[in-house]
C-alpha cells in the first residue's frame, strides 16, 4: 500500500518527473526495422513525448522532437534525405543530431543563425529487427545486446498498445502466484465454459516457494512446483525481469523478451519479441522476421481471456489506467511485487544522486546473456507447442511452422538420444 504522492512519483513519467528521470537512460524500440525500410519515416510517442524517427537514403538512423522548430509543423511529415530529414511544410532540413542543416528559402542563412534553429534529437541504431532511441541526457549509455536480440533463430514479435501505465505490467513480472490462478485455475474454468481443451503445460502448477534475487539486470524469480525437487531449473535457474521494462521467459526453444514500452502515463506498447530456434535442427541462414498484431479486446468492449497473454492483459487493463496502490491490501505472497517497487525507488535515489541507475550498460559488449529455465514447468518440447498454440503466438503468420520446426527438433533430439 502506497500514498497517493508515492503511488504518482513510481508512475508519472512525462519529463521533469522523478520516474521519467529514470527512464531517460534507456533504449527503447520505437519501430519495426521493417517499417522503415517500406516508408522512411514515422511518427513514434516515448516517454509522453511525440517524435519522428527516421532512416536517410544513406541508411543512418534518427528521432527528433516532431514539431519542426521553424512554426511547428509535424517532422513525420518531412522528406527524408541523404543526410537528414526535411521539413515538409517549409523545407528546413535537420540532420540525424538534429542540427539545422539548411533553410530552403534561405540558401545563404548563417551558420549563426542556424545553430539557434535546430531540432531536440535524440539517437537511434538498428538491432535484432527493432529501430532502438534513446532519448534522455548526456552521453548515452550502449544499446544492451541482451541475447534475443543476436541470436540466430526466426523472430516472431506480436505486439498491442495497452490502454495503462507500465508499472503494472512490470509488477506482474514478479508476481508468480498469478500463473497459479489466473494461467491455470481461470484458463481451467473459462476451458470448462467454453468447452476448449486445457492446454496440460498450464494446469494444476501448485506453487510450493518462490524466491527473488537482486542481480545487476534486474530481479531473478524463482519458482518451486509441487512434485518438482529443488534441482529443477525452474527453482535453481528461474528467470529475470529486467529492469526497468522487459522480462525474459521460456525455455524448450522458445525464447521471448517481453518488452513494455512506456509511451506516457496510460498506454504502453507491449511486444512479445519470441525467438524460436531448438536445439536438434539447423536453422536456415534467412530466418523469418514477422512482426503482428495481437488482438485482446471483442467487438463488445470485453476481453479476450481463452489465450495466456490475452488473460494477463485483462488482469492489467482491468486495475485501471494507473492501478490503485493507495487502496490496495499487500499481503506476504506480494514480496516481488514490493521487491519491485523497491528496485524503482532506488533508481530515483541514484538518479537524484547523479548516478546511473540499474541496468544501465555502458561498458561495450557482444552479447549479454541472462538466466533462463531450459526446461520450463518441468515439462519438455510439450511447452513449446502448448504456448504457440495458447499464447500470443497463435496470432503470429507462422505460427503453424513455428509448431512444426518444435515438433521436428524434438523427432531429431530424440533420435539422437537413441543413436
Ligand atoms: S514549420 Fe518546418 S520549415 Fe516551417
Ligand atoms: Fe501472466
Amino acid at each position: 500500500m502506497l500514498t497517493q504522492e508515492q503511488n504518482d512519483a513510481l508512475t508519472q513519467i512525462g519529463p521533469g518527473t522523478p520516474m521519467g528521470g529514470v527512464l531517460r537512460n534507456y533504449w527503447y524500440p520505437v519501430a519495426f526495422t521493417r517499417e522503415l525500410d517500406e516508408f522512411p519515416v514515422k511518427a513514434t510517442r516515448l516517454l509522453g513525448e511525440n517524435f519522428a524517427v527516421f532512416k536517410t537514403r544513406e541508411g543512418g538512423y534518427g528521432i527528433v522532437a516532431e514539431k519542426c522548430p521553424h512554426r511547428g509543423a509535424s517532422l513525420v511529415y518531412g522528406i527524408v534525405e541523404d543526410d537528414g530529414l526535411r521539413c515538409g511544410y517549409h523545407g528546413w532540413k535537420f540532420g540525424t543530431g538534429g542540427d539545422c542543416l539548411e533553410i530552403l528559402a534561405e540558401p545563404d542563412s548563417s551558420e549563426k543563425f542556424r545553430a539557434d534553429c535546430s531540432v531536440r534529437a535524440g539517437e537511434a541504431q538498428e538491432l535484432g529487427g527493432l529501430i532502438w532511441a534513446y532519448v534522455g541526457e548526456g552521453t548515452s549509455p550502449e544499446l544492451p545486446r541482451y541475447e534475443a536480440y543476436t541470436m540466430h533463430g526466426h523472430r516472431d514479435m506480436g505486439h498491442a498498445i495497452i490502454p495503462c501505465n507500465w508499472l503494472q505490467i512490470m509488477e506482474n513480472a514478479v508476481d508468480p502466484y498469478h500463473v497459479e490462478a489466473l494461467h491455470g485455475n481461470y484458463f481451467e474454468f473459462i476451458a470448462e465454459q467454453t468447452g476448449m481443451e486445457m492446454p496440460g503445460s498450464f494446469g494444476g502448477n501448485k506453487h510450493e516457494k518462490v524466491a527473488f534475487d537482486d542481480f545487476e539486470h534486474g530481479i531473478i524469480k524463482r519458482r518451486l512446483l509441487v512434485g518438482q525437487d529443488e534441482e529443477s531449473d525452474d527453482w535453481k535457474i528461474g528467470h529475470p525481469l529486467v529492469f526497468p521494462y522487459k522480462m525474459w521467459v521460456g525455455g524448450n526453444g522458445v525464447y521471448q523478451m517481453q518488452i513494455r514500452v512506456p509511451i506516457d502515463d496510460t498506454h504502453t506498447n507491449v511486444i512479445f519479441y519470441t525467438v524460436h530456434a531448438p536445439d536438434g535442427i539447423e536453422l536456415p541462414d534467412d530466418v523469418h522476421t514477422v512482426d503482428y498484431p495481437i488482438e485482446w479486446m471483442n467487438e463488445d468492449g470485453t476481453y479476450i481471456v481463452d489465450y495466456i497473454e490475452g488473460q494477463d492483459i485483462m488482469a492489467w487493463v482491468s486495475q485501471g489506467e494507473i492501478a490503485d496502490r493507495v487502496n490496495e491490501k499487500i499481503t506476504k505472497s506480494d514480496v516481488g511485487v514490493v521487491a519491485c517497487r523497491r528496485m524503482f525507488r532506488k533508481a530515483i535515489e541514484d538518479v537524484a544522486e547523479g548516478k546511473d541507475p540499474l541496468a544501465v550498460v555502458r561498458e561495450p559488449h557482444d552479447v549479454i546473456k541472462l538466466p533462463l529455465e531450459r526446461s520450463k514447468f518441468g515439462r519438455g518440447a510439450e511447452f513449446a507447442s502448448d504456448w504457440i498454440d495458447n499464447g500470443s503466438m497463435k496470432f503470429s503468420p507462422i505460427a503453424q511452422e513455428m509448431k512444426q520446426l518444435h515438433i521436428d527438433a524434438a523427432k531429431a533430439r530424440e533420435a539422437m538420444d537413441n543413436a
